[in-house]
């Protein structure tokens, strides 16, 4: 594609002559977007980028250790890997409400990027895959008065006030794009094939207080929901599909017993952007299939209900 080739070329001189010789510290989440900034930002300056990966132990199973051993097998960027799962999970014991979540991992990640920053010898810029959409809905949504729906954590506020300069190459770019300039880059198709995860992670899919044993049931459905749609090779027409835990048991009956567990969401959206989205047509055959399996192989759960909503009027996460 040579738009992207170009479009890499002018990306890169543009870095370079933003940065000079100045250190960057970069926010690896795993997702596509930091994944592209990242590797873009190294073709253009080299060893003077450093990669943060926060585990907030808020990521889904197996994830933290895939996305860092992906990385330092492909990659000559130096990586950081921030096991930061005590100092997240304690700070929102006890925190239900969906935008103290948001702000609440949001300053703690200020906190850690700000110790890594000063570890590697003061660095100047933060880079960011903030893309365009990224920009216009924490601004505005879909036409509507400006008000923000969300906390974007990767969206302003936070360099000020760690004192960084932004960097921030994707910013005029749409997903399918990134996604372009990742293929253009020699990016793993793994990485470049990824269903987007947000930056607060699970606690946003798990509505109310966030427990370890919440997490855990949560994650175990999630890889369950996960395997299923690969299984059925659905996972590429896709936007996102994730797993909600609801924070409401129900009764059940498995064997001769009485159950008393969680329920959760099943939610699949196709979208071009994320600014809006259409729920997937599963077919009943798949979802009971699902379903079947995930109260089979997951404790804790005992029903399985199927998200609906398209965007607007809800959003694709949960919170
Ligand atoms: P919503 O739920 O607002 O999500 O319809 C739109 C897209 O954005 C992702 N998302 C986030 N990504 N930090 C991120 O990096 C966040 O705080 C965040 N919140 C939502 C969401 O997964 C979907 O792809």
């Amino acid at each position: 594609d040579w738009t992207m080739a170009a479009y890499k070329e002018e990306a890169i001189e543009k870095i370079r002559a933003q940065v000079g010789d100045a250190k960057v510290i970069c926010g690896l989440s795993g997702g596509v977007d930091s994944s592209v900034a990242a590797v873009l930002i190294h073709e253009a300056i080299g060893d003077q980028l450093t990669c943060v990966f926060v585990d907030h132990g808020l990521m889904r199973q197996g994830e933290a250790e895939e996305v860092v051993t992906l990385f330092r097998d492909h990659y000559n960027i130096p990586l950081i890997h921030a096991d930061e799962a005590e100092l997240f999970l304690g700070e929102l014991e006890g925190v239900s409400d969906p935008e103290e979540k948001r702000k609440t991992i949001g300053r703690l990640f200020i906190d850690v990027f700000q110790k890594h920053a000063g570890e590697i010898g003061g660095a100047e810029f933060l880079a960011q895959g903030t893309l365009y959409p990224d920009v216009i809905e924490s601004v505005s949504f879909a036409g509507g008065p400006s008000v923000t729906i969300k906390s974007h954590h990767n969206v302003g506020g936070l360099p000020e006030k760690m004192g960084l300069k932004l960097v921030e190459p994707l910013r005029e770019l749409f997903k399918d794009e990134v996604r372009k300039l990742g293929e253009e880059l020699g990016l793993d198709e793994r990485f470049i094939g990824r269903h987007p995860f947000p930056g607060p992670g699970l606690a946003i899919r798990c509505p109310g207080e966030i427990t370890r044993d919440k997490l855990d049931i949560l994650r175990r459905a999630d890889a369950v929901y996960i395997d299923q749609i690969r299984q059925h090779g659905l996972y590429d027409e896709i936007w996102q599909a994730f797993v909600a835990l609801l924070p409401v048991r129900t009764v059940g009956v498995m064997g001769d017993g009485r159950t008393y567990d969680y329920a959760c969401a099943l939610r699949a959206v196709t979208s071009v952007d994320g600014m809006t989205a259409d729920y997937y047509p599963f077919s009943h055959e798949f979802l009971g299939e699902t379903a079947n399996r995930i109260i089979n192989e997951v404790t804790g759960i005992n029903r399985v209900t199927y998200d609906i909503t398209s965007k607007p009027p809800g959003t694709i996460e949960w919170e």
